[in-house]
């Protein structure tokens, strides 16, 4: 295998197995904020790509995209109940989001996730050439940084977690806390989406492994580990290119045109994920109907939610209930050729999901815990016409960038019926102000800037950087699927 200087290793590839019309199989951009963050800057860098295909059994042989190569890195079928389904799933992803899911603790998943962690660095040591920079992604592979520095020293190793890094008292519960936390201390920067997780692990490091801590900066077993708040984004251009081009136009007037011209239109864009809040959106939207504030004639929500973690129980139990409670209210509601609500579990392209965002009136973002959300600054990228009104959840890492959104607590559901209504009945000189100035916000917080801050604190030179592309990608080449 050829070697890279730079590698990065992230659980998954940018890639989804997808079965095209004429039974042919192709493979389609994942869905996912680490998916669309990294492949927006590495189609056009040279490095190499360490992650799972997908599926079961055998790495299957992938080609490159552009001047990035693919390591794939294969998983058995236990291996993935274990590592992916159960420890990153099942326990780190509930704890980390605030345990709004209770977190299952079973022993055997340990093991698992050590074994496949030793794998994924294992496969980052073969391909990094000498003195290489790796960068690792995310909670399921926590223990590769320093798994990856007793393999290889000379290595520059980075690390970053895209979800919330939990407050000391809700981590205290992990039974392997220790080890989780020295593993990811095995990278040089250690970098968050918010200031608070770089906090929490400093304290974190003073009481499990007596290190000398500040938020910047942990020393622990006599080495300098480096911390900070680096928070992610989007390929801004890409967005705004998809957005004004006349298929995408034409495409969103024909999705306006199905919904039946309605006044108003409501969106929400999330993977089926209990962090979403997608239960809490649908009871205030139910009770706007119920109380006559919203009226099915008018006003119409569209809720994508694309099929995730599809073999985890408390991911098909959320799919059961939230498939069950539209079925409610398109039943008490809806008219006939009128629901109330279009439910789409379904995979778009990104062509498609941006006629569905220059659709919306209102886009409603309400997770219950997100490290960042991508989809809301998708959503201010896409409107360059200055319209739409983002209602958005302060408990979103995005919150903190996007201060002009409507902005509001998801587990208060009068709350969220308030602020529904008045992002409803907003003036479009106050819609078009506020979209105005979070769009200029992220076109200088764009996905390129955020990689360009990691990686120059990283290697303190700004080589690294270098190496990116001056600009992300114009084309919406994504929205056209690879083939094998
Ligand atoms: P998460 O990382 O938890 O999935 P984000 O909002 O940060 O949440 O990122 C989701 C990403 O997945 C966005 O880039 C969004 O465009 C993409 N996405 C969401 N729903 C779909 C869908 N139905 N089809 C394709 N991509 C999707
Ligand atoms: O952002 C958190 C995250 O787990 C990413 O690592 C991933 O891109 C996304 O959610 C989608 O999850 P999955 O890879 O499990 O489909």
């Amino acid at each position: 295998m050829r070697q890279s200087s730079l590698v990065v290793v992230a659980n998954r590839l940018p890639l989804d197995d997808n079965a095209a019309p004429d039974g042919a199989c192709e493979w389609r951009r994942s869905p996912g904020g680490l998916a669309s963050a990294l492949h927006a800057i590495l189609e056009q860098t040279p490095a190499t790509w360490v992650g799972w295909a997908g599926g079961i059994g055998p790495a299957p042989q992938l080609s490159d995209i552009g001047g990035l190569r693919l390591r794939p890195v294969s998983l058995s079928a236990a291996e993935l109940r274990g590592y992916y389904e159960g420890f990153a799933n099942s326990t780190l992803w509930p704890l980390y989001h605030d345990a709004v899911q209770q977190p299952v603790f079973d022993r055997g998943w340990w093991e698992t996730y050590r074994i496949v962690n030793r794998r994924f660095a294992e496969a980052a040591a073969e391909v990094a050439e000498h003195g290489a920079a790796v960068w690792v992604q995310d909670y399921h592979l926590q223990l590769v940084p320093q798994m990856l520095r007793d393999l290889r020293p000379d290595l520059l190793i980075g690390f970053f977690m895209h979800v919330p890094f939990p407050p000391p008292e809700l981590y205290m519960q992990l039974p392997r806390r220790v080890e989780l936390l020295r593993g990811m201390l095995g990278a040089d920067l250690v970098g968050f989406q918010r200031p608070q997780a770089a906090h929490n692990v400093a304290q974190l490091a003073q009481k499990l492994l007596g290190a000398h801590a500040t938020d910047d900066v942990i020393t622990v077993d006599g080495r300098t580990v480096h911390t900070g708040a680096f928070p992610v984004s989007i390929d801004v251009a890409e967005m705004r290119a998809l957005s004004s081009s006349p298929d995408v136009l034409s495409q969103a007037k024909q999705l306006r045109h199905d919904l039946g011209q309605p006044k108003r239109v409501l969106l929400s864009v999330d993977r089926l994920d209990y962090t979403k809040g997608i239960e809490h959106r649908l009871t205030a939207y139910s009770e706007l109907l119920r109380d006559g504030h919203v009226k099915v004639r008018d006003t119409v929500m569209v809720q994508v939610a694309v099929p995730s973690r599809e073999q985890v129980d408390s991911y098909q139990d959320l799919r059961d209930r939230i498939e069950s409670e539209v079925g409610r209210i398109n039943g008490e509601f809806g008219r006939v050729g009128e629901p109330a609500i279009h439910y789409l579990n379904q995979p778009f392209a990104r062509s498609q999901l941006a006629a569905l965002y220059q659709t919306a009136d209102v886009m409603v973002v309400t997770p219950l815990r997100d490290g960042m959300n991508l989809v809301a600054k998708e959503f201010v990228a896409a409107r360059e016409d200055g319209g739409g009104a983002l209602v958005l959840s302060e408990f979103a890492g995005a919150a903190a960038e996007l201060e002009q959104a409507f902005l509001v607590n998801p587990h208060d559901v009068d709350g969220l019926k308030e602020t529904l209504l008045h992002a409803m009945s907003a003036e479009p000189a106050d819609l078009s102000a506020r979209m105005t100035a979070m769009r200029e916000h992220l076109v200088g917080h764009d996905i390129l800037a955020w990689a360009r801050a990691y990686l120059t604190a990283l290697d303190h030179t700004g080589r690294l950087a270098e190496r990116l592309p001056d600009t992300a990608e114009k084309a919406p080449a994504a929205s056209v699927p690879w083939h094998r």
